[in-house]
């Protein structure tokens, strides 16, 4: 038995782990693990709290996969409502579909009983704010004065969006994975998508084969990080695919690392030509080995077993 998670999941695993343990379904387990950091302010990429689009509204994608039935849903655009997770998990158990989108998805969750609520916190609107008004020279805004400055929201767009850390901070996402003492797999991602983004952008967190993707035979991987290179590669499904054939998680996360890398676009690309973009991915054999790798190290994957829960470094295909 074993639970994984994205680094900042860690209490998610945790608690996945837990409730595998006492009975739950691993799908089950890994959603309810995920709702902690849902419902975590201070989370800025992921349901309540998370940063929202460019219109200064928050909107969500979340997908689930269950390995025992080879069935998934995602739910993408969502507003109104911090558990996307779990609407997409009745989606799977509901209805025949894979996807909703947008007005769809609140009104399916509507009718699911779903509470709506405001999901943009004080802190996430400063944040937008101050985006609006430094973005550029060329639009209504002026600059904050000194005397306005906002000194934890400046310090964040120096050091995690427009620093050295190139838009580290743009994304972020919770990603969970769980393998239940029966061997079965389950996983889900939930995210409030890029910072900023265009209203309606959706990324790769609720497309099954991207943002996640189960085999009960092969192995689970979920991904965090520039969705746009995930969904052109379908990475979670392409290093599944990988474990079937024999590799190991880590070799099959860095091959697919280094296929991104090798097919990035231009504008997407440092001086050394290498990507800009952050990728994580997350991944759990079938045998219950794991691993986690990035394209820019050092970070983190989350892991509890047997051994409890902890921080474990991912294998990076670059260092900064
Ligand atoms: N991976 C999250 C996103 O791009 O929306």
């Amino acid at each position: 038995m074993k639970a994984i998670a994205s680094h900042n999941g860690l209490a998610a695993a945790q608690r996945a782990y837990e409730l595998a343990s006492t009975g739950s379904s691993p799908l089950d387990a890994c959603v309810a693990g995920v709702a902690l950091i849902e419902d975590d302010p201070e989370e800025l990429t992921v349901g309540y709290g998370g940063l929202p689009n460019e219109d200064g509204v928050v909107e969500l994608d979340a997908a689930v996969m269950d390995g025992r039935l080879h069935r998934g849903a995602g739910v993408a655009a969502l507003q109104k409502v911090r558990h996307p997770a779990q609407v997409a998990q009745r989606l799977m158990e509901q209805t025949t579909r894979a996807l909703l989108v947008g007005e769809g998805a609140l009104r399916f969750a509507q009718a699911n009983g779903f509470p709506e609520e405001n999901l943009l916190t004080d802190k996430a609107r400063r944040m937008w704010l101050y985006w609006k008004r430094t973005r550029s020279n060329f639009d209504d805004w002026r600059r904050p004065a000194a005397d306005e400055t906002d000194l934890d929201v400046e310090h964040w767009f120096a050091t995690r969006f427009y620093g050295q850390a190139a838009r580290e901070g743009r994304h972020g996402t919770v990603h969970c994975a769980v393998q239940g003492p029966t061997g079965d797999l389950a996983c889900t991602t939930s995210t409030s998508g890029h910072a900023f983004k265009l209203a309606g952008r959706v990324g790769d967190s609720p497309i099954l084969g991207a943002g996640l993707y189960v085999d009960n035979e092969a192995g689970t991987c979920g991904s965090i990080g520039h969705g746009e290179a995930n969904l052109t590669h379908l990475s979670s499904f392409a290093a599944v695919e990988l474990m079937r054939t024999g590799l190991s998680p880590v070799d099959a996360g860095l091959e697919l690392l280094r296929r991104i890398a090798a097919k990035t676009p231009e504008h997407e690309r440092d001086e050394n030509g290498r990507p800009k973009f952050n990728l994580q991915l997350f991944l759990l054999h079938h045998s219950g080995a794991h691993a986690g790798v990035a394209m820019w190290g050092p970070k983190q994957i989350a892991v509890c077993d047997e051994q409890g829960g902890r921080l474990e470094d991912c294998t990076p295909l670059y260092e900064r």
